[in-house]
């Protein structure tokens, strides 16, 4: 396993607490989990520790943004960090008015600015090491934009154009990036959803993946193939014509 350290944000649940566990039991030494909800990270760690692997129990909201760096520096400095994945994130609210700043805060303040607190943190240490994995957990919805749902194409589409600059800037240096874009996948962000959710993975699914393929260190990791070809080739298609394309799919 390429890993000794890693920081997984959003361990708590869903994909980041199916990624840790299945880390732990490919090898990574010393797994760091953050969330907010202290017992479920506890959780969690209990499940590492009976793989007889470290883990470190870190309750941050990263939209703490200087908390969160400071922390994940400290973390850097003790456990000297190779892998960090940027993958806590919050849905929009549903039977909200989309475009109001009450509404588009928390998602832009999570994943975006927590994201890139956390992806950014531990840069220093890893660039004088010439050694590290910086991930972002992005989304299908970045490709282009859908009715309703600027709170979470937003930030995802800044998470990618976070991850394009870090990974141009970071060339020859050591330290590789690769974005993680999903479709739908069977978490509490989903559980309360009355839209379709077609191609829907597990959890379980992404954890194993990604637990693969990630040691190689691709610019990209697209899962599910099919319906990331299809919001790829929608995203591609000229504004107009994406547009029509938006409304007659989603109906809105
Ligand atoms: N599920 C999908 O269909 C889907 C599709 C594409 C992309 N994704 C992305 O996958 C990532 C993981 O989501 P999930 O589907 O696994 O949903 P989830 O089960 O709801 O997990 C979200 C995780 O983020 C943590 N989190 C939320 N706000 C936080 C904050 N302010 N500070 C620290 N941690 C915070 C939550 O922990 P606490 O509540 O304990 O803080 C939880 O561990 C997200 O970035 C999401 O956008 C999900």
């Amino acid at each position: 396993m390429r890993y000794r350290a890693a920081v997984i944000t959003g361990a708590s649940s869903g994909i980041g607490r199916s990624l840790a566990v299945r880390l732990a039991e490919r090898g990574v030494a010393s797994l760091v989990l953050v969330a907010r909800r202290r017992e479920l990270l506890e959780e969690v760690a209990r499940e590492i520790r009976a793989h007889e692997r470290r883990a470190y129990v870190e309750c941050l909201d990263v939209a703490d943004t200087e908390r969160t760096v400071e922390r994940l520096r400290a973390l850097d400095r003790e456990l000297g960090l190779d892998l960090v994945v940027a993958n806590a994130g919050v849905g929009a609210a549903a039977g909200v008015d989309p475009l109001a700043w009450e509404t588009l805060r928390g998602p832009l303040h999570v994943n975006l600015c927590g994201a890139a607190a956390t992806l950014s943190a531990a840069l220093p240490g890893m660039l004088e090491r010439r050694r590290g994995h910086l991930v972002g957990i992005g989304s299908l919805s970045a490709f282009g934009a859908l009715p309703g749902s600027a709170a979470y194409c937003t930030p995802k589409a800044g998470l990618s154009m976070l991850l394009d600059c870090m990974r141009l800037d970071l060339q020859g240096t050591g330290v590789d990036v690769t974005h993680v874009r999903l479709g739908f996948v069977r978490t509490e962000m989903v559980a309360r959803s009355t839209h379709p959710l077609p191609q829907l993975l597990e959890p379980e699914q992404v954890a194993d993946e990604l637990s693969e393929r990630l040691p190689a260190a691709p610019r990209e990791i697209v899962l599910p193939r099919a319906l990331g070809a299809l919001t790829r080739a929608y995203g591609a298609l000229p504004g107009r014509l994406r547009d029509l394309a938006a409304r007659a799919v989603t109906g809105l």
